[in-house]
This record gives C-alpha cells, structure tokens and sequence, in this order.
C-alpha cells in the first residue's frame, strides 16, 4: 500500500474543474499533479506541475504517464475500463476499478446499492421496447428512463408521462441499454459525502442540500435542515457504501429525502459518484479540511483531515453560461468567494464558476 511523499505526483485522469481544484488542494500539501486529457485548452492545465495530452485508448501514452506518478486518480466516472485496467496494474488507482465499474454503469449501481440494503428507486432494467412497455405497466406513470451510461446533468433521460409515449422515448435514448425509474416522491435532494483512507478510515461531511434548475445543479447549501436521526442515517450509509467499494477518495452519495405514503421520511440514494463533487465545492472556505484536501490525502495515502465546518452555514450557487459575466459584482461583495474556472468559451449550460457565502464564519 503505496504511501506517497512530499514532492511526489498525483496522476488525474480528466483536465476540467474538479481537477483543477483538485490540484489546487494539493498544493499546500507538497504533492504535484500531472493532468491527463484527451484535448488540450483545459482548465487544470493551467494550475498543475504537468499535462499530458492523449485519448484514454493510448496506451504508450498511459503507459509513460504511469511512469512519471506515484498515484492515480480521476475527475470523471467514464474512465474506460480497459484505461483504467491498464493504469491500476502500472500505479495505484484510487479509487479503484470496481468503484468505477460499479458507478459508470446506473443498472449495477442501483444492484450494488441494493445489495448493501439501501433504497433506490424502483427499477427495471431495459434492453428493448418490449422491456420498456412491460416496465411502465409494472411501474406506473411518471417514469424516468436513464441510459445505464454516460448521462450527467440530465442527459441521456426522459421523464416518460404515459404509456403512449414509450416508442418516442426509446428513440430519444438511442435505444440505449437503460434502466427505467419510478418517481420517488421526494422533499428535498441531498447528498453525503465521504472520503474513506487508505487504512479505512472515513469522514463525512455535513450533509447538503441541493437545488437543481434545468438539471444542472444550483445551489447547494450546507448543513441540510433535516432531523440528526436523518444525519446519522446518511453518514452511515455512506460509510457503508464506501467499505463495500473498498474505496479510497471522496465519494459523493446523491440521496431523496422522501416520503412514504404513511408520511415518515426516509432516505432513498439516487446515485453514486466516485469523486469529489459539485454539491461540496462549499468546502474550500467552510471546512478545515476540504473535499479536495481529503480526497488528496487519500489518495496519496495519508492521515485524513477535519471535515468540520469553520462556521454555522454555507452555501454555494453554481455560475452556469452567461451568469459568469457577474463576476465583478460577486467580486466586490464582502465574504463572498469567488470562483472562477479559467475556461475561454463561455457556452449556455456549462459551469464557468461558483460563488460560496458563508454565515457566521470565524
Ligand atoms: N427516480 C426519480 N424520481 C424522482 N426524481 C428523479 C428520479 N431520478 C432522477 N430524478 C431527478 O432528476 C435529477 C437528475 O437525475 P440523476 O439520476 O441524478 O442524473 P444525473 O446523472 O443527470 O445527475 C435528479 O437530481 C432528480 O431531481
Ligand atoms: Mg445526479
């Protein structure tokens, strides 16, 4: 079990905002990133030690980044399995590949969060148009039909309204491989996240509160206002989902707080993702230790820091296309803390920066 040293190179598969913070966080600590991605132009480049530019399918060129790490890991969930196979047998990969193989693919995720004995959705698997209509007659309308790979941010899903509407909404995936979803009746969208040490250790965060507009996260505010029977609920499955995983990093743990018909609350996990994550970008002013300190730590092999806040509340609203021209304003706001990506084209939909506010910092 690899522990790294001052000086040494955390490879990161994935050159956008999370590497670049993720490099950013690594700083302090000593520790030099090498970016890996397959065009250039991209945000982490510009703040870490190395870049290489590749495809994942270029195996010299994994190969020679492998070489000049003591430690991988990655920004993004779609890392082929063939990449990552090569690189884990090169350097240790953390997270590892079955935390990968599990969460790139929605169908045996909701199996493995299941097999932990956690809710999800209720769900069907969909191969065909025939599976489809049978999964809407099982599971009723509205339905939400997710291609098993690749969807982020909504893509890849249609909300299915009635049963005419399944050839339409086939097509509209591609007639991908897919599972088919139940509504859960939710209150609120939280999420967890966890980062599990090389050792086993875990530290949760606070939970947080997530609102999402056009599918693309908002606004995440931290602490969550739900009952502490709730807190202790998430941090457990977390914990639990991360020890199944064997996993090393930060983990974030999508959940619905929802309702069942008797009106108790209850936490159903939406999805997992096997990296540092929008919903904790709070971290960086409102905790001791970051999410990009602790996933750092982890997988360089080190101690875990404090997750603890450094003050009451915090919350963080994305900067999505044109809302990055607010810079100046965000700028001269006191106690606001401005983030901004580095990327040259603005585009309608893509995250160009956030804006963290905390209250009652000290
Ligand atoms: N089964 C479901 N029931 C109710 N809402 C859902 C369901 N699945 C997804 N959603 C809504 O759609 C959003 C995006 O779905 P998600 O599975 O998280 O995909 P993405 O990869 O795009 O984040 C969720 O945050 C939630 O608001
Ligand atoms: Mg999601």
């Amino acid at each position: 079990m690899t522990r790294l040293s001052p000086g040494d190179t955390i490879g990161i598969l994935g050159g956008g905002q999370l590497a670049r913070m993720l490099a950013l966080a690594a700083a302090p600590l000593g520790l030099r990133c090498h970016i890996y991605a397959p065009e250039g132009d991209n945000p982490a480049f510009q703040v870490a030690a190395a870049h290489t530019v590749a495809a994942y399918e270029d195996a010299a060129a994994l190969a020679r980044f492998a070489g000049a790490v003591q430690a991988i890991t990655y920004e993004f969930e779609n890392v082929p399995a063939a990449a990552a196979a090569q690189l884990a047998a090169l350097a240790p990969l953390r997270p590892g590949a079955t935390a990968l193989a599990v969460t790139q693919d929605r169908l045996t995720e909701k199996r493995f969060i299941h097999a932990e004995g956690l809710a999800t959705a209720p769900f069907v698997p969909v191969e065909s148009l025939a599976d489809l209509r049978a999964g809407l007659d099982r599971l009723g309308v509205p339905a939400i039909l997710k291609t098993r790979r690749f969807g982020y941010d909504g893509k890849g899903q249609v909300l299915i309204g009635s049963a005419a509407e399944a050839e339409a909404a086939f097509a509209a995936i591609g007639a991908a491989p897919a599972i088919l979803e139940g509504m859960v009746r939710f209150s609120r969208e939280l999420s967890v996240l966890i980062a599990r040490g090389l050792d086993g250790e875990t530290a949760c965060f606070a939970i947080c509160e997530n609102e999402h507009r056009h599918h693309i996260l908002h606004r995440t505010t931290a602490p969550a206002r739900i009952q502490p029977a709730l807190v202790t609920d998430a941090e457990r499955l977390a914990a639990r989902l991360a020890t199944a995983l064997d996993y090393v990093g930060v983990l974030a743990v999508e959940l619905f707080l929802a309702h069942a018909d008797h009106g108790e609350a209850e936490l159903v996990v939406n999805e997992l993702a096997p990296r540092v994550h929008n919903s904790g970008h709070w971290t960086i002013e409102a905790c001791h230790s970051s999410q990009f300190e602790q996933h750092i730590r982890a997988v360089a092999g080190w101690p875990l820091g404090n997750p603890a806040m450094r003050c009451a509340s915090a919350s963080m609203i994305n900067l999505i296309g044109d809302e990055v021209s607010q810079w100046p304003a965000l700028l001269a706001e006191p106690g606001a803390a401005l983030h901004l990506y580095g990327k040259a084209e603005t585009r309608p939909g893509r995250k160009m920066g956030h804006v963290t506010r905390l209250q009652n910092g000290h």
